[in-house]
């Protein structure tokens, strides 16, 4: 589904991505940790098409691309990826449904066949009893649940989360990591998840854990992220 190959990016002379190499399966949800300023949100930047790498590429399903300016990666914003961020980024005056059919206009599809969809996406994240409630009248879990229900919409197959819980309480994050795995695990449409996330209990719901560190992604788990030594003791 989505490879990243050698991928760098250096802002003057700070060296961030030094050589990223890691996949995203489809139907996998895969946790992405890192100290602050390790270069995160830059992968999923590159990743999402919203910042150009100096080298190295990705792929995404028949799409290859990485070192070109956003300009030329217009089709996998469009089609390719649905972004998730901390602070939901609703828009406060327009309803549910709205908010999640205006992104789906912006991509060309006719209004009509937009609200559908937009239906269609909330009620798959269980707000089909609040498609027309506007942010105010909807609590934090339920504001990113919109957010989900405006990321997955257009079927798009990969969904990047930038800390997509760091504004919500312990419970309704928890939620979304439920939603996560049951958009990725659904049996007729899975898609995949790349999430950042700074909490190792939540990663612990994804299917796999990587760690950003000096500039390169490794294979980690649950206990070196705890700090924890093989008999679960702390070091
Ligand atoms: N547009 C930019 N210009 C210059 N430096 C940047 C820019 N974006 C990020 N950086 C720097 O790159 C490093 C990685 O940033 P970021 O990807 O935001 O880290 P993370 O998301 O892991 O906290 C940080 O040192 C940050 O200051
Ligand atoms: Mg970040």
């Amino acid at each position: 589904m989505l490879h990243v190959d050698g991928l760098t990016k250096s802002f003057g002379s700070l060296d961030v991505l030094k050589g990223v190499h890691m996949e995203v399966k489809k139907g996998e949800m895969v946790a992405l940790m890192g100290p602050s300023g390790s270069g995160k949100s830059t992968l999923l930047n590159i990743i999402g098409g919203l910042l150009a790498g100096d080298s190295g590429s990705i792929t995404l399903d028949d799409r290859t691309y990485g070192t070109r300016g956003p300009a030329n990666v217009v089709d996998v914003r469009r089609n390719k990826v649905g972004w998730i961020f901390q602070d939901f980024h609703l828009l406060d005056n327009l309803s549910a449904v709205d908010n999640v059919a205006i992104a789906l206009e912006l991509s060309g599809i006719p209004s009509d066949a937009a609200v559908t969809e937009a239906e269609d996406a909330l009620r798959k994240v269980g707000l089909g009893d609040r498609l027309h409630f506007i942010p105010d009248q909807l609590s934090g879990g339920q504001q990113q649940r919109v957010a989900i229900a405006r990321a997955i919409a257009g079927n798009r197959p990969v969904l990047l989360a930038d800390e997509p819980t760091g504004n919500l309480d312990i419970a309704s994050g928890k939620d979304v990591m439920k939603l996560f795995k049951d958009l990725c695990h659904d049996e007729e449409n899975p898609i995949s998840i790349l999430m950042v996330t700074h909490d190792p209990d939540l990663a612990s719901n994804a299917d796999r854990m990587l760690l950003l560190n000096d500039g390169r992604t490794e294979a980690s788990d649950i206990r070196s992220a705890w700090g924890l030594d093989e008999e679960g003791e702390e070091e």
